[in-house]
């Protein structure tokens, strides 16, 4: 078996984690790992946050705060949820530490030396209104391959092609939506385009890979490469380490790799193995694998490894098992549009187990999957507590209330007995080998059949009644039960690591360290005898799951009330309707708030109402808006207001409701 350096793509230390990005790229490599490890092998997964670039400087400059307290918030912050999680990663670093941006340095300078890297003249983008050039995510674009009218600067989403800001059509400035203008600047270049052959060669002996990563690398090498700058003008980042370069830094897709290489070696030295490193980057037995999402394709199947190539001592990925995108009810998740579920908020109503049950499912490892909180609760009640956990509580808790225990050396097994027993014996290679294949769905549900089988077996042999008739029977199958929720306890442990922890505790076997192999040795070696005997899981209400949005670092997200409900008598109390703006008239001195007139089908009525902030007497002149007409009437600055326009309030600004369909004024709203 070689030895294996897993990795989870870098996160941008630039907001919390949603279900999204766990599904994508981490839980996968958590179960990967930690399947590996319980055969034997030398594997360790190594991770970091990533901490540069413009994805970080734009949240800083929307939030007003420095890149650093940005960094340090959401290092630590993305550190909880997946220690909340149970993912476990050997080495957990940062690409701000001083041994990554020294690596970082030295890696640029052997490959400039190597002459793969030149200077070139340019033409940028620079807004003439913010004073700055506007690298990467600083403009948009429509994107000149696809179309795609939303493509950053640096890459465009819908078909994931590394793009150059002054490659789009239409460029806008996202700070501030002007127009840019063209500048004459210089940056340093690497020569990608030399690596096209070698990538090409190096890429047709992957043919073990998964078809839809394969297939974009190869075809974006047929499309031709282009050598792309690695620098940028930005005050944030890792320095170029040239006395020439002063005030650029490395573009944070040529550091961020590098990370996976720094923090192997932050590992090595905090194990006090300082040395231990070279076994992962040098030694060619060593397998790399790079689990991402699939927008990190073209990085790390075509650039890093030309990278690598260019640098020359270290190992080239052997696999990149991308996943595609996971959507949230049908819809993309998306962080502008509030649409994710964010895991500090799961981790505050459910154990880790059951999300990372929930999200191994739909692990998007072939196409785009959903997630539906209904189906996340249905899997939990029906699979988790209903299957899983039954098979688990009735085997453990009838050994302990009937028998006390099991004695070791049971024979006469036959019929269904060596079914289960064949079964056993089969489990760890079955379900293996889909681990191994990065196959974790049907993995999964290799498992949870075989508890299936659990309860069939159960029900089908009734112990229940055989233990007023026939004893050595009942022992027989409560043998070969427990002999299976051993089993279970270990194929389990790389999806649902607390729950095997407690099994094997309920069990009595917590001491012996157990290897994946041992799930299919379905003999005991010493009697069962359970303790403690617990129920694993609860069922879980139909409890809501906040989807929303994400949480800035200035505000810590409001303790939610709880629903405070009217009786149906008292809403029926409100009168509301459908009133007609006719006149709009300004009041002195009063800077958000307007007279006006309005049509309610069977009169007029006077009101004051605070809509100046968003909107000017002409927008709102003949709006049809919703108005509570029987609010008490109340003076504000001495005018009579009648009543009350309904309007959504968009952080603290009011946005009016129409109604969708021409209505007469006066039209009753119920
Ligand atoms: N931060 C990047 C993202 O979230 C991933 C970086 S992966 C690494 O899309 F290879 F650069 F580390
Ligand atoms: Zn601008």
């Amino acid at each position: 078996m070689p030895r294996y350096l897993i990795t989870s793509a870098l996160p941008y230390a630039n907001g919390p984690l949603h279900i999204g990005h766990i599904a994508g790229a981490y839980l996968p490599a958590d179960i990967y790992t930690r399947y590996l490890k319980l055969k034997g092998v030398e594997a360790i997964h190594i991770c970091g946050t990533d901490e540069h670039g413009v994805a970080i400087t734009i949240k800083a400059d929307k939030e007003g705060k420095t890149p650093k307290e940005i960094v340090d918030y959401y290092h630590q912050n993305i550190k909880e949820s997946f220690d909340g999680l149970k993912i476990f990663f050997d080495n957990f670093s940062r690409t701000s530490k001083p041994l990554h941006h020294k690596l970082s340095q030295e890696f640029f300078i052997r490959i400039y030396e190597k002459g793969y890297i030149y200077k070139r003249e340019i033409e940028q983008l620079y807004c003439l209104n913010c004073q700055r050039f506007l690298p990467d995510r600083y403009v948009e674009g429509t994107c000149p391959y696809c179309g795609n009218e939303k493509a950053r600067g640096d890459q465009c989403e819908q078909c994931g092609r590394w793009l150059e800001p002054k490659d789009l059509i239409n460029p806008k400035c996202t700070i501030c939506g002007g127009v840019p203008v063209v500048k004459t600047s210089y940056h340093y270049y690497f020569k990608l385009k030399e690596f096209e052959k070698p990538l090409k060669d190096w890429l047709s002996t992957k043919t073990y890979w998964k078809e839809n990563v394969l297939n974009q690398a190869l075809s974006w090498v047929r499309d031709g490469l282009q050598d792309r700058a690695i620098t940028r003008d930005l005050s944030w980042g890792v320095p170029v380490p040239l006395e020439e370069a002063k005030g650029k830094v490395l573009y944070v897709w040529f550091d961020a790799p590098i990370g996976y290489i720094s923090s192997t070696i932050e590992w090595a030295e905090k194990n006090g193995k300082p040395e231990e490193w070279k076994k992962y980057w040098l030694d060619t037995e060593t397998k790399i694998i790079h689990f991402i999402g699939k927008d990190n394709i073209i990085f790390h199947t075509l650039i890093w490894p030309a990278m690598l190539m260019a640098h020359g001592d270290y190992n080239l990925p052997d696999n990149v098992p991308a996943n595609e995108f996971l959507n949230l009810m049908g819809a993309k998740l998306s962080t502008s549009r509030n649409w994710a579920i964010w895991i500090p908020d799961l981790l505050k109503e459910y154990p880790a187990d059951y999300i990372r049950y929930g999200l191994a499912h739909v692990i998007p490892e072939t196409k785009d999957s959903d997630f539906s909180i209904e189906e996340f609760h249905t899997r939990i009640n029906s699979e988790l507590v209903n299957n899983f956990g039954n098979f688990v509580n009735r085997t453990l808790s009838f050994i302990k209330n009937y028998m006390g225990r099991v004695p070791k050396d049971i024979e006469g097994f036959k019929d269904m007995d060596l079914e289960i027993i064949k079964d056993i014996e089969e489990l760890p290679g079955k379900v293996g080998s889909y681990l191994q294949n990065f196959e974790f769905r049907k993995a999964l549900k290799e498992i949870m059949a075989f508890s299936q089988k659990g309860n069939q077996y159960f029900d089908y042999k009734r112990p229940w009644s055989t233990r007023k008739t026939d004893y050595k029977e009942t022992e027989r199958t409560l043998y070969l039960c427990a002999s299976m929720v051993k089993a279970l306890s270990i194929v389990i442990e790389p999806y649902l690591p607390d729950s095997a922890v407690r099994i094997r505790k309920m069990l009595g076997i917590s001491d012996l360290s157990l290897s994946w192999e041992d799930a299919g040795n379905w003999k005991f070696s010493k009697e069962v005898a359970p303790e403690n005997v617990e129920i694993l899981y609860k069922k879980i209400e139909n409890k809501p799951i906040s989807v929303g949005p994400e949480l800035s670092t200035n505000q810590e997200k409001k303790e939610e009330k709880p629903m405070e409900y009217i009786k149906f008598e008292e809403f029926k109390k409100l009168e509301l309707k459908i009133g007609e703006i006719i006149s709009v008239e300004d009041i002195p001195g009063a800077d958000k708030l307007y007279k006006l007139q309005v049509n309610l089908g069977d009169k007029i009525v006077e009101l004051v109402a605070g809509l100046k902030t968003t909107y000017t007497k002409e927008e709102l002149i003949h709006k049809k808006v919703p108005v509570l007409v029987n609010l008490e009437p109340k003076k504000v600055r001495g005018i009579t207001s009648n009543g009350m326009i309904l309007a959504c309030d968009l952080d603290g600004k009011p946005v009016l409701l129409t109604p969708e369909k021409d209505v007469p004024p006066g039209s009753p709203i119920k």
